[in-house]
């Protein structure tokens, strides 16, 4: 027999189909019914009112730190300051640069160590090569590709890659991979992520793209990889044009749940 049937305190505010209400507090999300079954009501109210009291307070998106001890700690201003930017100025990051970017990456966390990325950085008229072949595939998919808004959209997607000097593909190869893909696409992701931040911290702007050309087998194909490898983002690299907004994301504590 469950707590909820032997304890009329939580029959008398248990609101059907929304879980168990204790005031404002839900328990359904976070306490499932086999918990409650064993563990003594008490001591579980008890559990669910910490929890609840230390994620108590105003929703703010800034560290409670005090500023002299934000600038002690340039990652994690790094990643409150990183915001994509889609327009940048022509000019081009160094070589350098682009390496402290890419070396950022294979610092990143992979299972077994398996490192699985692979980087294609694509400058000057290779960038518009890639447009020719984005447009050419895109041609391929248009139904009417004569069109006056066909035309619009081919050269649009024919210009998309000469709006950063630098790309940076990064891309798995599956001939290469061990372990599961997931797994080594979540470490690319964190590569990336390096990349990112290591950008921000030079002073440079990124933009993490995909769209219909990561999964284009042409554009796969064009990198010397098979249409089975996997891009995992087009990063545009540049400097920003335009000055980043700070971005206010979703608190955590609407996504975090403390057992
Ligand atoms: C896997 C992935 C793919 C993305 N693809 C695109 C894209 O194709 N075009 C684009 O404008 N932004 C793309 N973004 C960037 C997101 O739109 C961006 O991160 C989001 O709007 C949050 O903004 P912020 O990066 O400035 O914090 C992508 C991000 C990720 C993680």
């Amino acid at each position: 027999m469950s707590v909820i049937d032997t304890e009329p305190r939580f029959q008398a505010v248990e609101a059907p189909g929304k879980g168990h209400r204790f005031g404002s507090i839900i328990l359904e999300p976070l306490i499932p019914t086999t918990m409650l079954e064993r563990e003594p009501e008490a001591q579980m109210l008890e559990v669910v009112q910490k929890k609840h009291v230390s994620h108590a307070g105003p929703l703010v998106a800034t560290s409670p730190l005090p500023e002299e001890g934000r600038q002690k700690e340039p990652v994690f201003e790094a990643i409150r300051q990183r915001r994509s930017v889609g327009q940048l100025t022509p000019e081009e990051p160094t070589r350098a640069q682009i390496e402290r970017m890419l070396e950022a990456a294979t610092y990143a966390p992979s299972h077994h160590v398996t490192e699985p990325w692979q980087f294609f950085v694509l400058m000057g008229t290779v960038r518009e090569e890639m447009g020719r072949i984005l447009a050419a595939s895109l041609r391929l998919r248009l139904p009417d590709s004569t069109s006056e808004k066909a035309q619009i959209q081919l050269l649009k997607e024919r210009n998309k890659p000469l709006r950063a000097p630098v790309i940076i593909t990064v891309a798995m190869r599956m001939r290469d991979m061990q372990g599961l893909l997931i797994e080594n696409i979540e470490a690319a992701g964190a590569a990336v992520q390096n990349m990112l931040l290591a950008a921000q911290e030079m002073g440079l702007a990124t933009l993490w793209r995909t769209g219909d050309a990561a999964y284009d087998p042409f554009v796969k194909c064009w990198l010397g990889m098979t249409p089975e490898d996997h891009i995992v983002g087009f990063i545009y690299v540049g400097y920003p044009k335009v000055e980043r907004k700070m971005r206010v994301p979703t608190h955590h504590s609407i996504k975090t749940t403390w057992l």
